[in-house]
């Protein structure tokens, strides 16, 4: 019976070589550095439609951002078509950003979306608010750095903020100041745990599961704890970030803290971007 497995081996290998050469011919080993369907009419009506189905929920129907960044000012801070492709087709590594591989998204359809999100984008970037980014990076450094780090200055009970700026869109960092995001950022979920004599560790979840969780308290301090050791671990509604309402921040000082966030892009523009 010995000669059935080698028959199957020289199947299967056989047709490993033939899907792999098909995929090798179908993707060219570099995408062209400029968008070859921009300004066509029709790529850009089919690209619009696949941008409010695949894209909008995170960029937003204008483009303008929600929880993901504004796409209309990537060309004016100087990303290529060809950089913004790879972003496309390969995701931004350790972000939300998604990749859509072939052959679900085939090289047509991103450059498709992309001569669509050209239509409704700025030649040269809009003036980035109106808020003043040094004023900004000074009630920064007052209020937000015990909690965040930039570079390599700052407190780690919430997320790194050195690009914030290319990560989030000015909208969603104002609702998150002002405490109106109604979600929160995977790995900075609030958790309350109950010992079993009262004391109550408040933080971060960083991770958990049917047994345990592990916590990083408001002191910074990473430990994991087992559920039945606690009297009770609960999730909490309000972020563990405090809410900046009106009273303690005016409006003008959320505008030029927004603008200063606006500059944080980073040391390189996108983890995969090569630009
Ligand atoms: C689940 C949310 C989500 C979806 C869906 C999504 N994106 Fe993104 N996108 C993001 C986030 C978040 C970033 C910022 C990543 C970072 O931190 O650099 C981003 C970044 C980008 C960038 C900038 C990348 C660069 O290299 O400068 C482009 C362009 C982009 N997205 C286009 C798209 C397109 C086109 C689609 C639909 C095919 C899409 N995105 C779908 C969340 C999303
Ligand atoms: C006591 C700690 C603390 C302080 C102070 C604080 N934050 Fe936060 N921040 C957090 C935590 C924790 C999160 C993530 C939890 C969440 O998603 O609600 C967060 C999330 C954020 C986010 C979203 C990050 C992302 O990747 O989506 C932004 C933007 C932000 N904070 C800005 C600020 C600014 C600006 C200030 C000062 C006005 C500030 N924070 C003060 C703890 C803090």
């Amino acid at each position: 019976m010995r000669w059935i497995y080698f028959v199957l081996i020289v199947v299967v290998v056989a047709a490993a070589n033939l899907i792999a050469q098909d995929v090798y011919l179908k993707i060219p080993a570099d995408p062209p550095t400029k968008n070859p369907l921009e300004g066509d009419a029709d790529a850009i009506t089919a690209g619009m439609g696949a941008y409010r189905v695949r894209c909008a929920d995170c960029h937003g129907m204008d483009a303008r951002g929600i929880r993901g960044p504004d796409i209309t000012q990537v060309w004016a801070r100087g990303r290529t078509d060809a950089a913004l492709f790879r972003s496309i087709r390969n995701g931004v590594p350790n972000t939300e950003m998604p990749a859509h591989p072939a052959p679900r998204t085939s090289d047509l359809d991103i450059w498709r979306i992309l001569a669509y999100v050209k239509t409704i984008s700025p030649a040269t970037g809009t003036a980035p608010g109106s808020g003043n980014a040094a004023s900004g990076e000074h009630v920064f450094a007052t209020t937000c750095i015990a909690c965040h780090r930039i570079g390599d200055r700052g407190g780690n009970l919430g997320p790194d903020l050195s690009r914030i700026g290319a990560a989030r869109a000015r909208a969603a960092m104002a609702r998150q100041i002002r405490g109106t995001m109604g979600s929160f950022k995977t790995g900075y979920e609030p958790v309350t745990l109950t010992t079993p004599n009262g004391q109550e560790i408040r933080g971060v979840k960083k991770n958990e599961d049917l047994f345990s969780v592990q916590v990083m308290d408001t002191r910074e301090r990473i430990q994991g704890y087992l559920r039945e050791d606690m009297r009770s671990v609960s999730d909490e509604k309000k972020s563990a970030m405090p809410v900046f309402g009106p009273d303690t921040l005016s409006d003008a000082e959320l505008d030029d803290l927004l603008s200063y966030l606006e500059s944080l892009q980073g040391t390189t523009a996108a983890p995969s971007g090569a630009r």
